[in-house]
């Protein structure tokens, strides 16, 4: 699904960078641009972000 519109940025995508090493909002909005744009995607990621290094 998407997580992030404005960016087309994708919960597996997410999951993807969690797998090579990212491990913070700030280095998702480095790479990604998620939440970067209207911000309405912040708490969905956040919570796709945790979720995914819970599950490292
Ligand atoms: Fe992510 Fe707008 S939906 S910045």
């Amino acid at each position: 699904m998407y997580v992030c519109l404005c960016k087309g940025v994708t919960d597996k995508t997410i999951r993807r960078a969690v797998d090579h090493g990212v491990s913070s909002m700030r280095e998702l909005r480095q790479e990604f641009g998620v939440g970067g744009q209207c911000g309405c995607c912040t708490q969905c990621a956040k919570d796709v972000l945790n979720d995914a290094i819970a599950a490292r």
